[in-house]
């Protein structure tokens, strides 16, 4: 989606999520792609619409059974993970430095890299997982979440939402957040739209979905340039108090990243945290959107 990175050439950093204007940014426009392993879900929509994010169908799916029976059949649903989405745990992020690291796009090939980094960093994160892809590998999903972080959806197969009529973009969100549900037992109460994208109905969406909107401040171009090195210049570049880090854990480029970040800025005083802990103070509320601990948005009246 080239014309998305032209719009970014004149911000003096890459993008923050602009969605006043009805805010495609970077994020990731390759993704759908670049995921890593076919789904086994047989429920996933439509082949065309996954692998063109600006075709969906017109026909909005079923929602989705729970992915694959040969794994989730007699199983009752598990207990809520202690502690999900909590906000308790971190630091006061009204007095000391926060910042929040995010994961979009899987759970993939790379997840278990960066839940391994993340582990020897001692930090905790949040991570935006595609509907489709927890259908096909749950037991990633449960493990990002029993290793602590936070967890929302980053719709089915990470159309533009804005683009899709009402009924096709509430079966993105409601679709994601039930397979996440068949993979945990309960769902979330966030996501983060594909490409930062979203506009008042959007907004009013997930309102009615009970669903806060995570954008962010920061991002680390990973998925555009592959490069570590290029993604911890790009977060030098942008990243300040209450900051929210765009990443991916479909690319390799995460693990490298955090070590070297985590290190830096945890000398300078901060503290990594997940989103909800980012937000204590402020509450996640939905229809909200949240880009940094000081920029959140409320529904306009
Ligand atoms: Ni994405």
């Amino acid at each position: 989606m080239p014309n998305k990175q032209a719009s970014t050439a004149s911000t003096p950093a890459p993008t923050q999520a602009t969605p006043e204007t009805e805010g495609a940014t970077s994020e990731n426009p390759k993704s759908t792609p670049a995921t890593p392993e076919k789904p086994k879900a047989t429920v996933e929509p439509s082949t065309s619409s996954a692998e063109n994010p600006t075709a969906p169908s017109n026909q909005a799916p079923a929602a989705p059974t729970v992915s694959d029976p040969a794994t989730s059949a007699p199983q009752a649903p598990a207990a809520n993970p202690p502690g999900f989405n909590s906000p308790d745990g971190g630091p006061d992020c009204e007095k000391v430095k926060c910042v929040a690291f995010t994961f979009d796009d899987g759970p993939g090939e790379y997840t278990e890299a960066t839940l391994k980094a993340l582990k020897e960093a001692g930090i905790k994160a949040t991570f935006f997982q595609m509907g489709r892809n927890v259908a096909a590998h749950p037991e990633l999903t449960k493990k990002v979440v029993a290793e602590g972080h936070a967890l929302g959806g980053h719709s089915w197969n990470h159309p533009q939402l804005t683009k899709l009529n009402d009924k096709q973009a509430s079966w993105q969100i409601t679709a994601t957040n039930d397979a996440i549900k068949a993979a945990l037992g309960h769902g979330s109460n966030m996501m983060r739209p594909p490409y930062g994208a979203f506009n008042h109905r959007i907004r009013t969406l997930m309102k009615n979905l009970n669903q806060a909107s995570i954008l962010w401040s920061v991002d680390s171009l990973d998925w555009k340039y592959l490069d570590a090195d290029k993604s911890i210049e790009y977060i030098h570049q942008q990243l300040g108090p209450g900051g929210i880090i765009l990443m991916h854990d479909i690319h390799p480029v995460a693990a490298k990243v955090i070590p070297v970040i985590v290190k830096e800025y945890q000398a300078k005083g901060y503290h990594f945290v997940t989103i909800p802990q980012l937000f204590k103070s402020k509450g996640l509320k939905p229809g909200f959107s949240y880009f940094k601990l000081e920029e959140i948005r409320g529904l306009p009246q």
